[in-house]
Formats: structure tokens, sequence, C-alpha cells
């Protein structure tokens, strides 16, 4: 559909890319599920020639996504791995890269476990101090990958004074906007070059898929991404793609809900006597309060807070009962889960104070329920 330039987020969201069905009028793009396309003779066909390399669906949820981070274009993959992978073949043997330190497990992972096997630097930084970022510059920083807020204790890092400096330098600037969602921060408008998500989480919303999206802004990543999607091939499927495109249709109302009660569940946790701190971007107490407040709208739906042990926080993970105890987040159903098992396991404790973590830390993805249903479960799960 062919928008006004001035159409508003929410309208975007529902139509952006999307046309009525030209053989039917369905109003719902359809489900490709085709691995091929037939030639009307040799060389004349409609574009689409073998569904890894196009596929309609998937070509409709990326330019919904393309729109929705205000990007040049969108490229789906099998998950949010699978994008952050394809995002680093922009690299080369040598080229280094500075990440936020408590950057995703699984991003670490790869850039640690397999990434450094074919020559690729990484240096980890509080990237919630601009000028850690500017000190770990070398000549060959090609990059520089931030997460924020980050998992589990919402450091903001700030978008717009991070790409002045990674644009000096001549380099990209990728945000894993997962935790945010555009909904609530849109970092290529701060001056990112590349937006990564897992659309696990709130893109798709309904917790029924896995997939990941790269966002780009320049021409020649535009041409890359498109090339390595088809050359690498871990594309997002059919199906996947139409469930991510329903979900990004109510992304905007969903994600208010997730921001009135992520604040309602932090307000009521920072008056509970036995919380010893709650870690909200949304609270005053929140040291990057002023930042959360210039660089987002609404502040999400991920609260973490400290019962001040590990048998406390066992105590109220094993006693929800609304709440659900389970990894991931941005769906419909409240999860919480013990970052000491999840997101920093294995950690010893001088590596879970550097990361800001304790032993006795809840997290929270606050979904959609009547938010006094969550705060009553908690209370008596603490009590
Ligand atoms: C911030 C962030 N980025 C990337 C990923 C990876 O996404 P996926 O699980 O879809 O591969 C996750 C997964 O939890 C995440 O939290």
């Amino acid at each position: 559909m062919k928008l006004p330039p001035d159409a508003r987020f929410s309208t975007i969201c529902i139509h952006a890319g999307q046309v009525p069905d030209p053989g039917t009028g369905a109003i719902i793009t359809p489900i490709f599920q085709t691995s091929t396309y037939v030639q009307e003779e040799l060389g004349k066909h409609k574009g689409f020639e073998y569904a890894r390399t196009q596929n309609p669906t998937r070509s409709a949820l990326e330019a919904n996504i393309a729109a929705i981070e205000n990007g040049a274009a969108a490229y789906a993959f099998a998950s949010g791995m699978a994008a952050i992978d394809a995002i680093t073949t922009l690299l080369e043997a040598g080229d280094h890269v500075v990440v936020t330190d408590n950057t995703y497990g699984g991003t670490f992972r790869l850039f640690d476990k397999v990434l450094r096997k074919y020559k690729l630097e990484f240096t980890y930084v509080d990237t919630s101090q601009p000028e850690l970022i500017e000190q770990a510059l070398r000549p060959s920083t090609k990059m520089v990958f931030v997460e924020t807020p980050t998992n589990p204790v919402l450091r903001l890092t700030d978008i717009a004074a991070t790409a002045t400096i990674t644009r000096r330098h001549g380099a990209r600037l990728v945000v894993d906007n997962t935790f945010a969602s555009p909904a609530v921060q849109r970092p290529i408008e701060l001056g990112a070059d590349i937006v990564t998500h897992s659309t696990t989480k709130y893109l798709n919303g309904h917790s029924d898929s896995v997939g990941g999206v790269v966002i780009v802004t320049r021409d020649e990543d535009v041409a890359w991404m498109k090339f390595i999607q088809n050359a690498a091939g871990a594309i997002l499927s059919p199906f996947d793609s139409w469930l991510v495109l329903r979900g990004t249709k109510t992304l905007n109302v969903r994600m208010a809900q997730h921001n009135t009660n992520g604040m309602a569940l932090a307000e009521f946790l920072a008056t509970h006597p036995r919380v010893k701190q709650v870690i909200y971007p949304g609270l005053t107490s929140h040291p990057q309060h002023a930042l959360a407040k210039r660089q987002m709208r609404g502040f999400g739906g991920m609260v973490c807070f400290d019962l001040g042990s590990y048998a406390a926080a066992v105590r109220c993970f094993d006693r929800v009962t609304i709440v659900q105890r389970a990894a991931s987040l941005g769906g419909t159903e409240t999860l919480c889960s013990l970052p000491v098992l999840t997101s920093q396991y294995g950690l010893n404790d001088e590596q879970l104070e550097a990361a800001g973590v304790t032993r006795g830390m809840v997290r929270l993805s606050v979904r959609l329920e009547h938010p006094d249903d969550l705060i009553a479960d908690l209370d008596q799960a603490m009590s």
C-alpha cells in the first residue's frame, strides 16, 4: 500500500509492505508455501524464481519492517542469531568490533567461539559510557555493536552519541533493538547504520515463532544483505514470515500495554519490603532515566528486581502461578527467569559483579495480563 509520507507509526505497522492479494482481494498477505515458481517461457517470470531467493510473504514482511524501523531495506532470517551472523559477514579477517559488554549471551558465544576463528577481533566495553567506546577504537575497528537496554540489568547506551563517535571513525553502528522494539526506540532515526531484532520477541509478539531481521540504511549494505541472505540461505520460512507480519500489525498497541504494565510492576516492586532493588528505565532511581526519556518512547516490559539472596529468588520463582517460569520475552504471557541460571549462567562472583548481576535477581518479561493480577501473583510469591 502507498502510504502518505506523514503516515503515523501505528498506520505504518498495519499497512506498510502489504497490498490486497491481486488474485483474490484477500486483505491479509497469503502464506506462499512454495519452493519454486513456474516460468511462462524461457526466462519469463513474475520476479520470483526460487524460494530461497524470493518469497512474496517474506518480501511483504521485509518491506513492513523496513518502514517500521525507517530503514532502506530489511532482510528476514531464520533466527535472531542468524540475523546477527549475517551482519558480521560485512566484516573481513583482521577487522575489529567494539561490543556492549553485557550483550546477549548467544551474541557473545557467536563472536567469541565462532567468529574469532575467522580472525575477527572483539573488544567488550561498557557502552553506557561513550568515552569507553572511543578509547576502544582501533584503526581496524569497522563496527560498533550495541544492545540497549541490555539483559537483564537494563543498562542503556546513548545511541545518538555512539553514532557520532562511530561515524567520525568511519565504522558502522549496529544496534540490537530486540529489548526495546521499534515502538519504543528507533535507532536509525538516532544515527545507527544497521538495526537487528530477534523477531522471536516483540515483533512477532505471540511466542510462536523464531526469527530475526536486519534493517539496513546504506546502499552497499542493502546489496550485500540481499546477497548473503541468498548465498548463506538462513531465510525466514513463509509461515514464520506470515506470523511476524501478523504480529507487527499490533506492535504499537501491544507495546503501549507492555509499557503500562512494566511501569505498574516496577512501581509495585519498588515499594515492596522484600525487594532490595528494582531496575527499570522508567523509574527515577534508574541511573540513566534521563537518557531513557530522551531516546525511548515508554520504557518497555522488562523489569529486573533483587530479592537479596539466591534462596529468596528461587522461592519467588517457584511460587508464581500466573507468571510463567520460562526464558524469552515479548509475547502475551508474563515470564520470569533467574539471570544467574540463564543469561549469566556459569559466571563467577567477580564476573557477576562486573555484569551488575546478583544471585538474588529475578528478571520479569511483563506482558499483557491485567497488571493487578500480576502484582497479586508476585505479592503472594514473595510473601
Ligand atoms: C537481545 C537479543 N538478541 C538476539 C537474540 C537471539 O535471538 P534468537 O533466539 O531469535 O536467535 C536474543 C535471544 O534471546 C536476544 O535476547
